[in-house]
């Protein structure tokens, strides 16, 4: 039965309604809730920071953000800081997973300028979040390089994966004493795709088939280089751990008596997944299907180069095991046949030549790409689990977003988060998948990329339309809140 059946109208906080009280999460479960800077803190010209691609992107027109909106302002978290902590400890959080602004911290991207202002913003908000009795989980890139950095090439240069370890050792440096679980990058995929191969994304690079492969490398270098450093310089004194946030499709043969169905899922996966987990946690390099299929490709359409796809150099820092722990970031599902793309175009999409379809019985909510698919999370916990050697898992992020009027009372989503934390549970208690954490997307409705504010993923709504952006609960926040609190207080009972 669907979770929203049993609910009632009630407005008080903790209004869940189950017999689930069976499930069990581990005492130090991570509860909690995400955001990233670009999406919520505004302020983006204020006391010397440095503009980012997103920034750029937004400003110059004939960008495809929808309604030409920009995250100039967004939810002020820059000066509203203090409102967003409000909402974590009415939420209950455990963790708060926040990403630094790489150009607010270093406004020209490299560690000779350090802006002051910003190191004291993230200061604050490290310290605030330690005295609630929250602990910060920190991205240090959440899709907004600086446009200093992107001026020299960004992510195409192979330059920027030791000015990235830069940053990095400057952020482990400067607030490692407080922060122990570190994301590098967020969702290095969506940066390659859609920043450099379909361009709908900053910087906005539309060069199919040969960019994103390069980006993507250029990140995975990156990656390895912080987390080296962290293991030689700050491991022993700080104890933390590092990873990477990959974001994945579950993802199932359309007809699984279909062996072409069932060999374009294996490439569906490697191209998304596989791509940035199989160099980090299998064999130090791409998954074979991936490497083949864009050497075949790359024959048919006579090119001459040598492979789109990179080699690693033996002479640096090797990316097999820079991972303490496995970042997911999961949305959606897909059901997979083989690509009916045309074999003549250079793209991505034909060297996958797969193509995932929503099941018709899923239900879509706000975007169409967000088919709600709550076992998926399950299933792809699993395949992590078998595929990856059965690594600590951190959900990073999940969500259920809205679109069109603002419904405060939003049961779908309170029925989503119910049946999502169910899968959760299961994927633990059933699969035996070492699973360490949830982070909901996200704790405000912020600005959704090219989507702009049309899109909102928030546990509180955001009055963008008020100088003073009033947070207010929408009802899943309740019912996130509620869920916390339940499970939070079995653990305690039974330890
Ligand atoms: C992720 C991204 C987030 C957020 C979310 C919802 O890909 O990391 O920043 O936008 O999608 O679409």
């Amino acid at each position: 039965m669907n979770a929203t059946a049993n609910r009632t109208n009630s407005p008080e906080w903790n209004c869940i309604h189950t017999n689930d009280s069976a499930t069990m999460f581990p005492t130090n479960f991570a509860w909690g809730a995400a955001t990233s800077a670009y999406q919520i803190e505004g302020g983006w010209d204020v006391d010397d920071k440095g503009p980012s691609i997103w920034d750029t992107f937004c400003h110059e027109g004939g960008r495809l953000v929808f309604e030409g909106q920009s995250g100039d302002v967004t939810c002020n978290s820059y000066e509203l800081w203090e409102e967003d902590l409000r909402c974590i400890r009415q939420l209950g959080l455990t963790h708060y997973r926040l990403s630094l602004s790489w150009s607010r911290l270093l406004p020209e991207g490299i560690t000779q300028h350090v802006n002051q202002k910003g190191l004291r913003y993230y200061n604050k908000v490290i310290n605030d979040l330690l005295a609630s009795d929250v602990l910060p989980m920190v991205t240090l890139y959440h899709f907004d390089l600086p446009q200093a950095l992107q001026d020299q090439g960004g992510w195409k240069s192979p330059e920027i994966a030791a000015i990235f370890d830069s940053y990095a050792r400057f952020c482990f440096e400067t607030f490692g004493d407080r922060v122990k679980l570190w994301i590098t990058l967020n969702e290095p995929y969506v940066c390659a795709k859609l920043g450099h191969e379909d361009g709908i994304f900053a910087p906005g690079v539309k060069e199919p088939g040969m960019a994103a492969y390069l980006v993507g490398h250029n990140m995975l270098r990156g990656h390895a280089r912080a987390w080296h450093s962290y293991n030689v310089l700050y491991r022993a004194k700080q104890g933390g751990s590092v990873s990477l946030a990959i974001n994945s499709d579950w993802a199932e043969p359309l007809d699984p008596a279909s062996p072409d169905d069932t060999a374009a899922t294996e490439r569906y996966l490697a191209f998304t997944l596989g791509w940035f987990a199989w160099p980090l946690f299998v064999t130090g390099d791409y998954p074979e299907v991936m490497r083949s299929s864009i050497e075949v490709r790359s024959k048919e359409l006579g090119y001459q180069e040598g492979s789109r796809l990179p080699r690693f150099s033996k002479d640096e820092p090797s990316l097999l095991g820079t991972a303490d722990f496995f970042a997911l970031n999961y949305y959606t599902s897909r059901r997979v046949k083989q690509g009916e793309c045309c074999p003549g175009v250079l793209g991505l999409k034909s060297d996958q030549d797969a193509e995932g379809v929503v099941d018709p019985s899923w239900p879509v909510c706000g975007v169409s790409w967000l088919a709600v698919v709550p076992d998926g999370l399950r299933k792809l916990l699993k395949y992590v689990k078998d595929t990856f050697n059965n690594p600590a898992v951190y959900i990073t992020e999940n969500g259920f977003s809205q679109v069109g009027p603002v419904d405060m009372e939003d049961v779908q989503r309170c029925g989503f988060y119910h049946d999502i934390i169910q899968e959760v549970a299961r994927a633990l208690r059933e699969d035996g998948v070492d699973v360490r954490g949830y982070f909901a997307w996200s704790l405000l409705d912020n600005f959704e990329w090219a989507d702009g504010f049309s899109v909102r993923f928030g546990l509180f709504h955001v009055d963008f339309s008020r100088p003073e952006r009033p947070r207010t609960a929408y009802r899943s926040g309740r019912e996130y809140a509620g869920i916390i609190s339940k499970y939070r207080s079995q653990t305690m009972v039974n330890t």
